[in-house]
């Protein structure tokens, strides 16, 4: 996990809290910093989670300009019906909720089928058995550890096991898909997360909420021992 005292965990900033009309400039800075590895869209229905951010159209306009790759959490009920609208030039993962996807196995091979990386998502309460079946097809499991619908959450412990667990999966059976977690992240809990497996920090409200986020960021580039693209 940390090659020559370096760990190998990146940020994806979570735009949730973001300002909506100077995205822009939230990105550039994302792209000043090393540790930042992907740009997080949480994109949520009203249905599956109690809140609508944004959809299709926003992630789209932003793909052009953007230099990191996204990662596009839909927590949307039946996520099937709307993959194809978040397959941009700077797609590399939709993500999907194992709770929400009545075909899962399908709805994951759809992704697939479009040439961009795909993930399965389980909430705080859903154990690993859920993916049991498709560990073999996923690129990137995301551990919710907060209840999906919010920014600004506290990091639920518990899920500390189930990153152990999928560690522990990955390894016995030789797969290489990337551990996500979500919800809570702050560089309080970073390291400990990505010592236990994560190599995706999905960190929405401690960067975008704090003082200063470009100090912050830095600060992460430090703990994380930014080591570049
Ligand atoms: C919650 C989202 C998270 C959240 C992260 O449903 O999936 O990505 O926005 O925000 P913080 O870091 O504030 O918990
Ligand atoms: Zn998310």
């Amino acid at each position: 996990m940390f090659e020559n005292s370096k760990c190998i965990a990146k940020l994806a900033p979570s735009i949730l809290t973001a300002d909506f009309a100077n995205l822009g400039e939230t990105f550039r800075m994302f792209e000043r910093h090393p540790s930042v590895g992907y740009i997080h869209f949480d994109v949520m229905d009203g249905d599956f989670v109690p809140n609508i951010s944004f959809g299709a159209p926003v992630v789209r306009s932003l793909a052009g300009g953007a230099k990191l790759p996204f990662d596009v959490h839909l927590m949307v009920t039946e996520p099937a019906r709307f993959v194809e609208g978040y397959v941009t030039e700077s797609t590399e993962f939709i993500v999907v909720h194992a709770e929400a996807a009545v075909h899962l196995d399908r709805t994951l091979r759809h992704i697939k089928s479009f040439g961009v990386k795909c993930g399965a998502a389980l909430n705080p309460a859903t154990p690993t058995e859920a993916l049991d079946y498709v560990f073999d097809i996923v690129d990137q499991v995301l551990v919710m550890s907060v209840n999906p619908g919010f920014g600004g959450q506290s990091f639920i412990p518990a899920c500390m096991d189930k990153i152990h667990r999928l560690a522990e999966i990955r390894s016995e059976r030789g797969l290489d898909f990337k551990i996500a977690v979500d919800g809570g992240i702050s560089r309080a809990n970073a390291l400990a997360v990505a010592e236990a497996g994560a190599e995706i920090l999905i960190a929405g409200s401690a960067i975008l909420n704090a003082a200063d986020p470009e100090a912050e960021l830095a600060a992460f580039d430090e703990l994380l021992g930014g080591t570049g693209r």
